[in-house]
């Protein structure tokens, strides 16, 4: 096997992402990965393999954007999963055991809420829900012990954000694990193994893979006896990811850089023009001037990220309504893909909360979220505006 990186001097981000652990394939010279679409692997004699025997433990496609995803965090091959969802249910069952405690964010995707309260609980896991954007908050809720700390920054659907560095102090104090799940920024955009991460989570089905075309979650850790306890928990419960999405997420991942650049770029031109216009209330973006942890943000991220929440002055039907009168955004679950997306997060990705929580967390019936994809942002803002009721 040729490395593409063994002579190379040139190793910053976006090389990585075209080349890294991505070998040309000795039979042919594919440039690209080929798709290793088998189940099982022929042995030369009983316990003499090539490093695979079962698509269920090992592939060799899943292998090359595992080493891919590895580099660009600057940490052990990821562990890739079904789903982002495989990916959390995975590091929970390889790290809790009935008894333990979980102190995870108040906000964070509604998935997430539900698998720690309505499966999890079930087996004597106690999920505890603190406001981890406030350090004292979190320090409070760790006082009572747990083995991890499950964070979301910048946090599904408000855009809170929680502070990494201070989060990992906490959790290590209290002999926790921090568990950061970056699926709104990527290593792009976020190093949260900088800011002490013991563990970094991916939905890849979001800006990852970038195309709207996959399901599948990424696990990254620079500890190689958790990595293994996590390959070990994927191999018994089978959720590893398939060769083909890891195929299409590895060829996502290398327009990464230039596509979440130009994505928050985007966003944030549209946050700024929401903010303007006398229907809106509220505008929630992390590098607007006005965002209330600005400083954290610019501290923390390299961006705003691809993601913005806003409210409509007047009642939540307001905002349902301007759903309904978007054309070029289309009404859809998913974020982080080229095509953009505007979402209901009351009846779509955080129905499984109780409308009083939503409403405390700031996520009422008016909210709207959009994921801002590739298109002109002109054409973007001007769909916006129809749906404001403003020139058409
Ligand atoms: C922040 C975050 N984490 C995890 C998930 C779950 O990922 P998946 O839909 O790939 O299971 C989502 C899905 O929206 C998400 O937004």
């Amino acid at each position: 096997m040729t490395s593409f990186l063994a002579d190379a001097v040139e190793t910053d981000f976006t090389t990585l992402a075209v080349h890294a652990g991505l070998d040309l394939d000795p039979t042919t010279g594919a440039l690209l990965t080929p798709i290793c679409q088998s189940t099982t692997f022929r042995q030369a004699a009983v316990g003499v393999d090539k490093g695979f025997t079962y698509s269920r433990a090992a592939n060799p496609t899943v292998a090359a954007l595992e080493r891919n995803l590895g580099a660009l965090e600057s940490a052990l091959p990821a562990v890739c999963t079904s789903s982002g969802m495989a990916a959390i249910t995975t590091l929970l069952l390889a790290t809790l055991r009935a008894g333990d405690r979980v102190v995870c964010s108040e906000v964070v995707y509604g998935g997430t809420v539900r698998l720690l309260r309505q499966v999890l609980e079930g087996f004597g896991v106690e999920p505890v829900f603190a406001d981890t954007t406030r350090s004292a908050q979190l320090e409070r809720a760790l006082r009572g012990g747990a083995r991890l700390v499950f964070v979301e920054t910048p946090a599904n659907p408000t855009l809170v954000l929680t502070d990494l560095h201070a989060a990992a102090q906490a959790a290590h104090a209290a002999g926790a694990l921090l568990a950061v799940d970056n699926t709104f920024l990527t290593p792009a955009h976020q190093d949260a193994f900088g800011f002490g991460a013991d563990v970094v989570i991916h939905s890849t089905t979001k800006l990852i893979e970038g195309h709207n075309a996959t399901l599948g979650g990424a696990l990254l850790t620079r500890d190689p006896q958790l990595r293994a306890r996590l390959d070990l928990v994927r191999k018994s419960i089978g959720t590893i990811q398939s060769p083909f999405e890891a195929w299409l997420t590895l060829r996502g991942l290398k327009t990464l850089a230039l596509r979440i650049e130009r994505a928050a770029a985007s966003a944030l031109g549209i946050a700024r023009w929401l903010e303007a216009q006398p229907q809106v209330a509220r505008v929630s973006y992390p590098f607007l001037e006005s965002f209330p942890q600005l400083e954290l943000a610019r501290r923390q991220q390299r961006s705003g990220g691809t993601i913005l929440a806003f409210e409509l002055a007047g009642d939540a039907a307001a905002g349902v309504a301007l759903l309904e009168r978007l054309r070029l955004w289309s009404l859809a679950e998913n974020l982080g893909a080229v095509e953009s997306l505007a979402t209901h997060p009351a009846t779509m990705t955080h129905a499984a909360l109780a409308p009083e929580e939503r409403e405390r967390l700031g996520l009422g019936d008016g909210l709207v979220r959009l994921s801002v994809g590739l298109e002109d942002p002109r054409d973007l803002i001007r769909d916006l505006e129809q749906a404001l009721g403003g020139p058409p």
